[in-house]
């Protein structure tokens, strides 16, 4: 099953290769939209600077599984992530993206919603009183809508037993003193759903996309907007303009769906044409992935991390380049800034965060509050080119130091060093994490993604796969 999904990704990586070169030769730039237009406030102020204002961050979780038959450790690790995890990030908000349960048979081959899946979910989110302490977003993946009738049938579990409770694609905004922030959330699981195997695909009819249109209007006086849903866009049938011209007014679209791909592929990031970010997280039913992402100062960054490893990073002045984007971000902000900023979290206390740049240490940043650490700098300094930015975090050797790395452990960050997660653990007992990224003050200068990840979830599965549905992807997710 592995072997043959291997194969099926070394065939697409030829035709990826191909896709690259035709998505270069037409440009990148992408075409004229007749949609809402990204709003990037083209201000230089307010620029990253030594304050504690205009920052906030979240959370994303997909792919949850919670299964009445397999691995118990899923809702375990859940109820942790819920008391622990969040207790010390304190999000603003969680955005838990689909397949919240597993819905499956027994012997595993067929499907069905099972109460008690949905009652476990529940039960976590009720004992960890989760709700209380962060806004939690959960929408529907494709296996909590198998065998579904009709939404208005009592196994619409969803109805029942999550945080919203409510059918369909929603907007919640999240308001702050120094800005509006939106979420909208994108609800393409078919209705009536059908069973497995026969629902990998999302699908969106007129009067969705209608109603998905008028979110993104509703949205447009916001700072900023990120959809979330389940699928990648890749998945979902919809009809003309398309998703992706849908959302083109949104930062980003945070999704799930696809896991890892059996492991083969750790990092599923890419930009569509209108430069929107599509950012498919790694799922929590095998590999414990979850994402932290940040506004600050309406320049958006974000890790992809793994439940249990500490401290947690996240450098979100200067951004990456990779993610960065003048269409919908004030870019300008990195050359008038005076510092630069690190959210850094940990179970023990933080005993120092460390700055270089292209390999020349820059000092230590200090400890401005709860997470937030800065660091002075001169970003004229580095106005040509691109320059890599590292910070080291240590912390106090606490309880939570973890032995030797076990297989699962060692097998998972190796994956991330093969996908270029951008990530090592600097050592195994955790007492340090190191991250890096390149970042360039000059708005001119781009950076490519994966071409695979980028064929992956950019080519419009659902008519490749017309009449054959993928049943060896169908199998592991
Ligand atoms: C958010 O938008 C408002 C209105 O455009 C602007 O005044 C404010 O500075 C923005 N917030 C940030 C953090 O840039
Ligand atoms: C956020 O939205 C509210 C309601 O639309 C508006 O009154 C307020 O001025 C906005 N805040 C900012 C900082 O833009
Ligand atoms: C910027 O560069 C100048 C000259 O190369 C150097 O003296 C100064 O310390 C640098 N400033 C910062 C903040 O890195
Ligand atoms: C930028 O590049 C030019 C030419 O390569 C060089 O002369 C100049 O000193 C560089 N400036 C900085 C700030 O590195
Ligand atoms: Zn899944």
């Amino acid at each position: 099953m592995a072997a043959m999904l291997a194969i099926r990704v070394v065939v697409g990586l030829a035709a990826a290769a191909l896709a690259a070169v035709l998505l270069e030769h037409y440009g990148l730039a992408g075409q004229p939209s007749p949609l809402p237009q990204p709003r990037a406030s083209r201000s230089p102020h307010p620029a990253p600077g030594p304050g504690a204002s205009n920052i906030f961050w979240g959370l994303q979780i997909s792919d949850i599984h919670l299964s009445r038959f397999r691995d118990p450790g899923r809702a375990v690790d859940l109820e942790k992530f819920c008391s622990e995890t969040i207790g010390i990030i304190q999000p603003a908000l969680v955005l838990a993206t689909g397949d919240l349960t597993d819905a499956k048979t027994k012997e595993h081959l067929g499907s069905r919603q099972h109460e008690v899946e949905w009652q476990t979910y529940q039960g976590i989110l009720k004992k960890t009183r989760v709700m209380e302490k962060t806004t939690w977003l959960d929408v529907k993946g494709n296996h909590d809508a198998f065998n579904i009738p009709s939404l208005e049938s009592v196994e619409n579990y969803y109805r029942k037993y999550s945080a919203v409770r409510r059918d369909g694609s929603f907007h919640y905004v999240h308001s702050t003193p120094f800005g509006n922030y939106s979420f909208i959330s994108l609800d393409a699981t078919p209705n009536p759903g059908p069973k497995r195997p026969y629902n990998f695909f999302g699908i969106l009819d007129e009067k969705q996309m209608e109603e998905l249109l008028l979110l993104a209007k509703e949205s447009s006086r916001s700072n900023h907007s990120i959809w979330f849903g389940h699928y990648t866009t890749s998945t979902i049938l919809s009809p003309s303009p398309g998703i992706r011209s849908i959302m083109s007014s949104a930062t980003a679209y945070l999704c799930g769906h696809l896991h890892t791909l059996g492991g083969l592929m750790p990092v599923l990031h890419t930009r569509h044409l209108q430069g929107t970010l599509e950012l498919e997280v790694g799922d929590w039913k095998d590999n414990r992935r979850y994402r932290i992402f940040a506004f600050d100062h309406d320049l958006f960054s974000f890790a992809d991390l793994v439940f249990g490893e500490w401290p947690v990073v996240l450098i979100t002045n200067p951004k990456s380049l990779l993610y960065s984007c003048a269409r919908h971000e004030p870019l300008e902000r990195l050359l008038h800034s005076t510092h630069i900023r690190v959210l850094a979290f940990s179970l023990s206390s933080i005993t120092s965060v460390t700055v270089t740049i292209d390999g020349v240490h820059l000092g230590q940043a200090i400890h401005l509050s709860g997470p937030i650490f800065i660091l002075k700098w001169n970003p004229r300094n580095y106005s040509n080119r691109t320059h890599n930015i590292e910070v080291t975090v240590q912390k106090k050797l606490g309880e939570d130091v973890k032995g030797i790395m076990t297989g699962d452990e060692l097998l998972i960050s190796l994956l991330s060093e093969v996908g270029s997660l951008k990530e090592n653990l600097k050592d195994s007992a955790g007492r340090s994490k190191s991250v890096h990224h390149l970042f360039s003050v000059q708005e001119d200068i781009h950076l490519r993604f994966d071409p695979l990840a980028s064929f992956i979830l950019l080519t419009d599965h659902c008519i490749v796969a017309q009449g054959d549905p993928n049943d060896e992807l169908e199998s592991i997710l």
